[in-house]
């Protein structure tokens, strides 16, 4: 098992939370439960995260391409979203949880909007753990917006650096994921932290989300510590 004091734990781990659909289907239940389910897998893998010291944990809740699925999908996943939040809000502040919203969270409408808005301001200064919801996400998306957002600022070309340019993405001041998970056997990154995601290390398990247990992120962690990083150098 991962065990924070001996082995390198991941500052940042970012899961593609993917399989809810497959989870039902094999139940024979509708794809709504197995989004349901996959909510409390959420909940599990937090305090998962908040117990191995984890400090950032990105989920990937929602794609740019999800609006694409069936109306009845996109209000499921939105009303499981908003419940989500209005019941879990107050423990996640509680236990020290700061929220951040990453994506084109407009598409949910003033409601929801304002509602992620007061999350993020009333959890703000907190810092045991940083969980960064992507909602309405979309990798290629952000380096656009971010590329505009440099554009009007009036940078002059050649003042732009890595690390500036960074600083125009949804994801300014959060480190790169250190560790990269995606569930239930698709081995794709999907448009996914683009940017970010250039030294990260990536995680296939065929688990499905849903499915998914603390004892499967400690397996994770388990592996991320058995993995050298070189960061495109060579070793001497
Ligand atoms: C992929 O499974 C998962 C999603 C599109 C949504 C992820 C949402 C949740 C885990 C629940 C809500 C999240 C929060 C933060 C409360 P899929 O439907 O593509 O599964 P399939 O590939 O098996 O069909």
């Amino acid at each position: 098992m991962a065990d924070a004091s001996s082995h390198p734990v991941p500052l940042h781990v970012a899961i593609i939370m993917d399989g809810n659909g497959r989870w039902a289907a094999a139940r024979g239940l509708p794809r709504a439960a197995g989004h349901r389910e996959g909510a409390r897998a959420v909940r599990r893998v937090i305090e998962a995260a908040v117990t191995h010291g984890v400090r950032y944990l990105t989920l990937f809740a929602f794609s740019s391409e999800n609006w694409q699925r069936p109306a009845e999908e996109v209000q499921d996943l939105t009303f499981l979203l908003k419940h989500y939040l209005r019941s879990e809000l107050t423990e996640l502040h509680a236990e020290g949880v700061q929220l951040r919203v990453i994506g084109e969270r407009e598409r949910f409408g003033p409601v929801l909007g304002r509602e992620l808005a007061e999350a993020e301001a009333q959890t703000a200064g907190n810092c045991r753990l940083t969980l960064v919801l992507a909602l309405s996400y979309g990798g290629r998306a952000e380096i656009v917006a971010a590329a505009r957002r440099v554009m009007a600022s009036g940078l002059k070309p050649e003042e732009l650096t890595e690390q500036r340019f960074a600083g125009f993405l949804f994801t300014a001041g959060i480190p790169d994921p250190d560790l990269v998970i995606r569930t239930s056997g698709e081995q794709r990154v999907s448009n996914f932290l683009l940017w970010q995601l250039a030294y990260a290390e990536i995680l296939f398990t065929k688990v499905l989300w849903p499915d998914f247990s603390p004892g499967d992120f400690a397996l994770a962690l388990d592996e991320y510590a058995g993995r050298e990083r070189r960061f495109g150098a060579r070793p001497v």
